[in-house]
């Protein structure tokens, strides 16, 4: 029997309700299976770590994570502590320290799910977006000088490296090869942005050599929003810079009917370190503690996690359940305009899984 150590990072706000909540369906998932069973270990880091701490998460924390197969995190964010703070010390020290430079984010429009994109039937809306994660906007590159003065300066410099752009257009061209319609669209923003961006460009040309029976075009990242809505399925893979895809990853999910829904994972594609699967709806201090936060974003992340580990069986099983759940709207949390709380979403994943 083959046992996967999974970490849990609940964090903050509805992380600590839909990651207990996964733990439960993956507990229900491994039920009566001889092939496989999970070891979790639960880490109580973020904002209420901070506040005994002052720091999000142990100097020696990414020891600790290490040796697990993967990672289920929640979320980062809490009212009273800046959100640089908790991103850097949290989140994004995990992805970089661990080197997850392919952040890869699925959008579906699930059965029952009323989504407002009205262009497309549910079954022509399949896009993944590739993020990357490593760099970019987000490399954490700049300064302050003269905090609050008159002649204050401020810069974020988005640092792209040739090894950082040739790695996640592979990584995006092999991903689009594997797929049905091998179709890539790369996002780029090379008319303002004339140095990056240029060579952001050109790399994507030079590695499509490789990949030549994937069909690939370019679209300026603002494009590429207004073709989202008008021609949404003429895309099918998409990769963009770490900031273009965040941007373009919120629209895809409130295109497919909820934030709730949408699962991301933050991927070492060569397995150099554990990869680690996340919902993208965040803290939602809002309605933290009720019960309302919607589960199958997180769900789906579990799904990806499976396949990443090469329970693909697993994977499909389980999707199925989240799939079936999703079609009874009486099973639909506030945020899809249901009245369901987390924990019947929950127990109605786990009792599908009992089929
Ligand atoms: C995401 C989130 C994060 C990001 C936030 C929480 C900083 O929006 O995963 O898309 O921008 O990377
Ligand atoms: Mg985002």
């Amino acid at each position: 029997m083959k046992q996967f150590k999974i970490a849990c990072i609940p964090g903050d706000g509805i992380g600590q309700e839909v990651i207990p909540a996964s733990q439960v369906v993956l507990e229900a998932l491994a039920l009566g299976q001889s092939q496989f069973s999970f070891e979790f270990t639960s880490f109580d880091w973020g904002g209420d770590y901070y506040r005994q701490h002052g720091i999000m998460m142990p100097a020696d924390g990414l020891d600790a994570l290490r040796s697990m197969d993967a990672i289920l995190f929640g979320s980062a964010g809490d009212p009273n502590i800046p959100d640089h703070i908790t991103l850097w010390g949290l989140r994004l020290k995990i992805c970089q320290g661990f080197d997850q430079y392919a952040n890869v984010r699925p959008t579906r429009i699930l059965p029952g799910i009323d989504a407002p994109l009205k262009r497309c039937t549910p079954a022509q809306l399949n896009w993944v977006i590739v993020r990357e994660n490593s760099e970019g906007e987000y490399a954490g590159v700049g300064g302050r000088a003269h905090q609050g003065h008159p002649i204050e300066v401020a810069t974020d410099v988005s640092m792209m490296t040739r090894v950082g752009v040739q790695r996640i257009m592979r990584y995006a061209f092999k991903l689009a090869q594997s797929r049905p319609r091998k179709l890539l669209t790369v996002v780029t923003k090379s008319n303002a942005q004339r140095h990056a961006m240029v060579m952001w460009d050109e790399i994507a040309k030079e590695v499509s050599a490789e990949f030549p029976d994937v069909h690939w075009d370019k679209e300026l990242v603002d494009a590429c929003t207004a073709r989202m809505v008008n021609r949404p399925a003429t895309l099918d893979t998409l990769v963009a810079t770490n900031l273009h895809a965040d941007i373009l990853s919120d629209l895809a999910a409130a295109l497919a009917g909820s934030l709730g829904i949408a699962p991301t994972g933050n991927i070492d594609p060569e397995r150099r370190y554990p990869s680690m699967f996340e919902p993208i709806h965040g803290s939602a201090f809002d309605i933290m503690g009720k019960g309302l936060a919607n589960p199958i974003g997180s769900f789906w992340s579990c799904v990806m996690m499976l396949e990443h580990i090469g329970l693909d069986q697993q994977a499909q099983r389980l999707m199925q359940a989240i799939e079936a759940v999703t079609a009874n709207p009486k099973l639909h949390t506030r945020d899809l305009g249901g009245e369901a709380h987390t924990q019947q979403v929950t127990e109605a994943v786990c009792q599908m899984l009992r089929h």
